[in-house]
């Protein structure tokens, strides 16, 4: 365990739920865990760029929700000794708001913009100018009399984040020099990540219960952490602190997790759309009104997982059910059900395809 870890350990008790998740943040790659593809392409961009003493290209990071896009990102500018700058999609709603923050970048700085797939249109256009030829035209006054001033900006790397790269325009999607695709964990490497939290805050976790609580985290560090917490509640309060497998099996349990994994939103929307629509296709703003949640959340945090647990495919005409599915459900498939197949597809192209199309 590293100093860093040692200090955090000491203040556990003030912590709350938030800096709980905070203080866990791996702050090199090295200490990131799993991605092995992603961090092996991204230390050659980096180092490669630290070798001419040049800003790395633009970075795209593209995942469902909670793999480590946010992580990752403080991690290229704390590898480039860079400092990082921090804003949002929906933040730049005025092209003014981007032209001020642009025009405020030093030498070598990370521009992280989050939600990227969110940048009204007006900003998107001056990003397209600043990240090719490290300019702005800053338009003063309205009508007639509107004059644009070019303004320099320091050369900088953009490090964008989104949920849907589908959803980017292809102009700015072109600008990013490189795209990491992160894919879910496997449980593998979710033990670690369990590992590692209970490590820096000194929770006492068997092996055995590791394994569980991470076969059960959606493939996801930020669920792996946040069951973690859950289930040391419960071990503190029904037992002696110590996590143990059936005290991770009993603590699930009371938290509606699954064996797979799935919570109630999930099986709210495979049992919308096996019971509700007879296993589809049914269009995603459909579904989403059959579980009374918005479609955004059904499309960017359920489906993602739901497909690569092989229990739902997307086609053109909409969800359909596989016949996994339907056994999860306790039911008997109907003739002719879709089957999964994806014992045959590597998770790459799992995950490839579920992104391409969004
Ligand atoms: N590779 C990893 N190793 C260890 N912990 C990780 C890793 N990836 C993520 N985490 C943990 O999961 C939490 C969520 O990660 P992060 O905020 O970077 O995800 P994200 O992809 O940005 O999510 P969102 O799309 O919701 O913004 C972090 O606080 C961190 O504790
Ligand atoms: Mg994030």
């Amino acid at each position: 365990m590293d100093e860093q870890a040692e200090r955090e350990v000491s203040a556990t008790e003030l912590r709350t739920d938030s800096e709980f998740d905070a203080g866990l943040r791996p702050r090199s790659l090295g200490e990131f865990v799993g991605q092995p593809r992603v961090c092996e392409q991204l230390e050659l961009v980096l180092r490669g760029a630290k070798g001419r003493g040049a800003t790395p290209d633009h970075i795209l990071l593209s995942g469902p929700p909670g793999l480590g896009k946010t992580s990752l990102a403080m991690i290229i500018a704390a590898e480039m000794g860079a400092a990082i700058r921090v804003t949002s999609g929906p933040a730049l709603e005025r092209a003014g708001d981007l032209a001020a923050m642009l025009s405020n970048l030093v030498e070598g700085d990370v521009l992280f913009i989050d939600e990227i797939h969110r940048i009204a249109r007006p900003a998107e256009e001056m990003l397209y100018l600043a990240m090719e030829d490290f300019r702005v035209d800053v338009v003063v006054g309205k009508g007639p009399g509107a004059t644009s001033i070019p303004l320099d900006v320091a050369p900088f790397t953009l490090v964008g984040a989104t949920t849907r790269s589908g959803s980017l325009t292809g102009p700015l999607r072109d600008r990013f020099g490189f795209t990491a695709h992160m894919e879910f964990y496997e449980t593998d490497e979710l033990v670690r990540v369990l590992r590692r939290a209970a490590g820096i805050f000194g929770i006492a976790l068997r092996e055995d219960a590791a394994t569980e609580i991470a076969g059960r985290s959606r493939g996801t560090p930020r669920i792996a952490n946040r069951l973690l917490r859950r289930v040391r509640d419960y071990a503190e309060v029904r037992s002696d602190g110590v996590i143990t497998v059936d005290i991770a099996r009993a603590a699930l349990a009371v938290y509606d997790v699954d064996e797979l994994g799935f919570d109630r939103l999930d099986r709210a929307v495979l049992s919308a759309l096996v019971r509700g629509f007879g296993g589809g296709p049914v269009g995603v703003s459909t579904l989403a009104v059959a579980v009374g949640e918005e479609p955004a959340t059904v499309e960017e945090v359920c489906e993602p997982f739901l497909v690569r647990a092989g229990m739902m495919a997307r086609t053109p005409r909409g969800r359909v059910a596989t016949a996994a599915a339907w056994h999860h459900l306790g039911l008997t498939p109907p003739a002719g059900a879709m089957n999964a197949g994806f014992g045959v597809r590597s998770r790459d192209a799992i995950t490839e395809s579920l992104f391409e199309d969004l």
